[in-house]
């Protein structure tokens, strides 16, 4: 069977308003970029027509600027899930314009597969290698590809040559059986492989392939600073002074790290500490500063879901990949994201929270309870499963005016049942054995800013004895100040009582 090649607008052609669409990649890398925007355009155009033209979007995480970024702006995104970091799409889903439905990443596939979502008309998939008999070479991402490859009616794959055929190879496909046929998923290391390098489905079903030549959208990061480099290094002492007390075996357990410029750094500074050997990572992301410590002999493995690297740092390694090819693999969302594998490698999670509460409540979500941020992406995947389960973020945001510990989280993603270790700037609370009064105390004289500790404790002090003690009038008084008077310094309990 001959492939055939189509345009961007005849694919986009074969989608009606109402319809759900699969798309390859998680994060930026290996996502769909010009079907995608053919789209967009077929919802300007019906629209102006006064048709609706609006549909739903299953894919692995976010995704990029081609495909979040224009289906936004169009109005043409009914229903998407999971996990998104696109400004436009936070500001229609803040509107309340698009249902977004923000779920583990490690189960979309199998919510798909479950039917959960409904029925998938279209799958998209990005590829650097298509073959007449239906075998799919992904790029830079695994993400939820292999199961809407599979379920679609329909699959069109955009070959694009941006990406080098040089991944061939670097993936590892594998989609478990459903209950009651599910067994266990046989990764005992990191490295381990169980699957196929590429996705086979039947060949009649991929009805067109658009040739295509664009980079990947990954953003770049901003430098680390004095802030975020006191947090790694906060990561790095505890991490070593563990393995020092024998909590973390000597040979080191492999480490998962989260998105976003903290991440980034605290995996520079944990590459610098030479008390911490030289580690694998299982993880969803490989962020550049990986890569870096991938070439110093730093990382020795990473198990990814994602390369979600700048574009010149995705040459390099393309250009490099004799030096690559044993570095890393690449796998699906649902295998890369297991609870299962997490819990039986020992993973140590380590991700970004915008919140904490005294007791170790984490918010990795949303701004002030309400308005949605990126999305809890990988991180309770992640947490609830790991063998050390660690968040950091500055004990400040926005010069001082929001304190990142709170008496109660204005929304919860990770509960304190979940969390062991609390790292800021200004050091470290280990809430491993402690009651909840316990944990209070290490995080509000560890982690909170100087600003804020008499706050905090005086919050403790007004609050009703129990075991969890809290005033309820005023738990969340330090959001309402905010909302109120622009900083939560200027809180004044007795407004509370
Ligand atoms: N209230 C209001 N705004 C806050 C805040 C708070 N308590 N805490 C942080 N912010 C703001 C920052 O000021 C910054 O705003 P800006 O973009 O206007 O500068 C923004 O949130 C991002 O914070 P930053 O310090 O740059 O951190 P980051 O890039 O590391 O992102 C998260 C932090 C939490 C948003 C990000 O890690 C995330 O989305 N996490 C959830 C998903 C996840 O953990 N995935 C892990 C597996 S991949």
């Amino acid at each position: 069977m001959s492939l055939k090649f189509i345009t961007a607008e005849e694919a986009a052609g074969l989608v009606n308003h109402g319809d759900n669409i699969g798309i390859s990649g998680f994060t930026p890398a290996g996502t769909a970029k010009a079907v995608t925007a053919a789209l967009a355009k077929k919802a300007e155009e019906e629209h102006l027509k006064g048709n609706p033209f609006q549909i739903g979007i299953f894919t692995g995480a976010s995704t990029g600027e081609s495909c979040d970024g224009v289906l936004s702006r169009a109005k043409a995104i009914r229903y998407r899930a999971p996990y998104t970091t696109n400004a436009d799409f936070r500001k229609a889903v803040n509107n309340g314009e698009i249902a977004y439905n923000d779920i583990h990443l490690s189960q979309m596939a199998q919510e798909v597969r479950y039917g959960f979502m409904g029925k998938v008309k279209l799958a998209i998939i990005e590829a650097c290698e298509v073959t007449p008999d239906g075998k799919i070479y992904l790029t830079a991402a695994g993400g939820i590809a292999p199961t809407v490859a599979r379920l679609a009616d329909k699959v069109v794959v955009e070959l694009n040559a941006a990406h080098s055929k040089n991944m061939m190879g670097m993936h590892d496909v594998y989609e478990p059986l459903d209950p009651p046929y599910r067994r266990e998923i046989p990764i005992f290391k990191a490295n381990d492989r169980i699957g196929q390098p590429y996705i086979q489905i039947d060949p009649a079903k991929i009805v067109g392939v658009i040739e295509t030549n664009m980079p990947d959208e990954a953003r770049s990061f901003t430098a680390p600073d004095p802030v975020t480099d006191l947090i790694g290094q906060n990561v790095a002492d505890f991490l070593a002074a563990d393995m020092k007390r024998g909590i973390i075996p000597s040979t080191f357990l492999p480490l998962q790290s989260g998105v976003g410029n903290i991440a980034n750094a605290v995996l520079g500074a944990l590459g610098r500490d030479k008390t911490i050997p030289a580690f694998e990572m299982y993880t969803e992301v490989i962020q550049d500063a990986v890569i870096g410590l991938m070439r110093q002999g730093r990382v020795k493995f990473g198990s990814t879901c994602s390369l979600t690297v700048t574009n010149d740092c995705l040459k390099s390694i393309y250009d490099d990949m004799d030096f690559f090819r044993d570095k890393f693999i690449i796998r699906p969302s649902e295998i890369s994201n297991s609870p299962e594998i997490v819990r039986r490698l020992g993973v140590i999670s380590m991700n970004t929270a915008i919140e904490a509460d005294i007791y170790g409540n984490i918010n990795s979500t949303h701004i002030s309870g309400t308005k949605m941020m990126n999305g809890i992406g990988g991180s309770g995947d992640f947490t609830r499963n790991a063998y050390i389960s660690i968040f950091t973020c500055p004990s400040v945001a926005k010069e001082g005016k929001i304190s990142a510990i709170v008496p109660m989280v204005s929304h919860m993603d990770h509960s304190e049942h979940s969390v062991n270790i609390l790292i800021t700037e200004q050091g470290i609370a280990d809430l491993r054995g402690k009651s909840p009064v316990e944990r209070a105390k290490a995080i509000i004289e560890n982690c909170a800013h100087p600003d804020y500790k008499n706050i905090l404790w005086d919050y403790v002090h007004m609050s009703s004895k129990g075991h969890t003690p809290h005033c309820m009038s005023a738990a969340l008084a330090m959001h309402d100040t905010l909302n109120k008077k622009g900083d939560m310094r200027l809180v004044n309990w007795s407004d509370y009582k």
